[in-house]
């Protein structure tokens, strides 16, 4: 019997515990690979002694409906800029080597890795150093580039859309101005989905810095029609033509992206500063990241994780099955990660936003 490793990296998304279910059944239905998690990511090798757990048919039956990851994950585990601490001083230090022989050591034939953007250029580095990796795409921000969707990105959207939903009738209520800070890192796909999916006035995405003057008229137009209510949906990622992206945190150690959050509140004092509106804020945050996956995202998984498994049964490393236009294909992983995947200028959902007069803050 071969023998596959599979984990989980980068923050969690629903639909991961679906990819993992499907490999497991795909490879049992072969009869020639065994297949093991490792848990929290490349930790589970990484440690002594080791933490992978043998996936089987018993242990990952019906965890499709689950949110989260069974395998757990991490963020701060990156083995080619692993964080250490030696002698009270926090370095980085490159484990890939000691990674890839150690998963020699244990005898594994090939790794899934089920990751988003960061994680894939870490399997491609691996690839290009030897390890047999193939992965599957992951997040909810649905920034991979190459592919249309990736797994947690509609399950996000719905869980945004509802929580809108609910906001809009107590703006209406108290003639307010709801802002609804998503997330979705430097890309406003969540952004753009679920304020047109609810029927919000203004979205303000960071592919384009918003002008406050131009809110502000959107806002004066809409409330001396008489409506009384709006409700803006912004980016976490969002920025003003004059700011820069608000972050809640300055750099966690080990952590390759800056913790986002809190450019709704700087919105909300720029609204209030000159319009005499009531204006509340709310904060998703990590919400989005959580809840079962809607039904598109466990076929999405299932599709994954099966392709994922051909790709290791032929040999084919260095690939990723993504969704293009409706079909499951693979591309390489130095494709997946060449480019940042943001809404292009044209896209399809901003000339609709635009025609339904939903303010893009330019
Ligand atoms: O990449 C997914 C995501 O949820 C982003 O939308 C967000 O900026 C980030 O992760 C939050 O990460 P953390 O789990 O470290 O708070």
């Amino acid at each position: 019997m071969k023998k596959l490793l599979l984990l989980t990296s980068g923050g969690d998304c629903p639909g991961l515990n679906g990819v993992i279910r499907a490999v497991v059944k795909a490879a049992e239905h072969d009869g020639n690979w065994q297949v093991y998690g490792s848990r929290r990511a490349y930790c589970g090798v990484l440690e002594t002694p080791n933490d992978i757990v043998h996936l089987t048919n018993e242990l990952t039956a019906g965890i499709h409906v689950r949110g989260g990851t069974i395998l757990e994950t991490v963020n701060k585990g990156n083995p080619i800029a692993f964080p250490v601490n030696v002698d009270g001083k926090h370095l980085l230090v490159d484990r890939s080597k000691e990674l890839i022989e150690k998963l020699a050591e244990l005898g594994f034939d090939a790794v899934i890795n089920i990751g988003g953007d960061g994680s894939h250029k870490v399997s491609q580095h691996l690839f290009e150093h030897g390890l047999n990796i193939v992965g599957v795409p992951k997040t909810i921000d649905n920034d991979l580039y190459g592919t249309d969707y990736t797994i947690g990105f509609q399950t996000a959207v719905d869980t945004a859309t509802e929580a809108i939903d609910r906001l809009i009738p107590t703006a209406q209520s108290h003639n307010r101005v709801i802002i609804t800070e998503v997330m979705g890192r430097d890309a406003g796909w969540i952004c753009l989905h679920s304020a047109i999916a609810a029927g919000a006035e203004v979205a303000l995405i960071p592919e384009i810095p918003y002008d406050i003057e131009s809110i502000k008229a959107k806002l004066t137009s809409r409330f001396n029609k008489g409506h009384g209510f709006a409700n803006i949906v912004i980016s976490e990622g969002a920025k003003s033509l004059a700011g820069n992206v608000v972050c809640k945190q300055s750099n966690e150690f080990g952590y390759e992206n800056p913790v986002l959050g809190g450019i709704a509140e700087q919105l909300a004092s720029q609204i209030r500063d000159g319009l005499d509106l009531d204006v509340r804020v709310t904060v998703l945050g990590h919400i989005q990241r959580g809840g079962t996956p809607n039904a598109f995202d466990r076929v999405l998984a299932a599709e994954f994780g099966v392709q994922a498994f051909e790709l290791v049964k032929q040999g084919r490393f260095g690939f990723i099955p993504v969704s293009k236009e409706g079909e499951i294909k693979p591309i390489s992983l130095k494709q997946a990660t060449s480019e940042y995947r943001v809404i292009p200028s044209g896209h399809s959902l901003i000339t609709s936003a635009r025609a339904m007069g939903i303010c893009l803050g330019d």
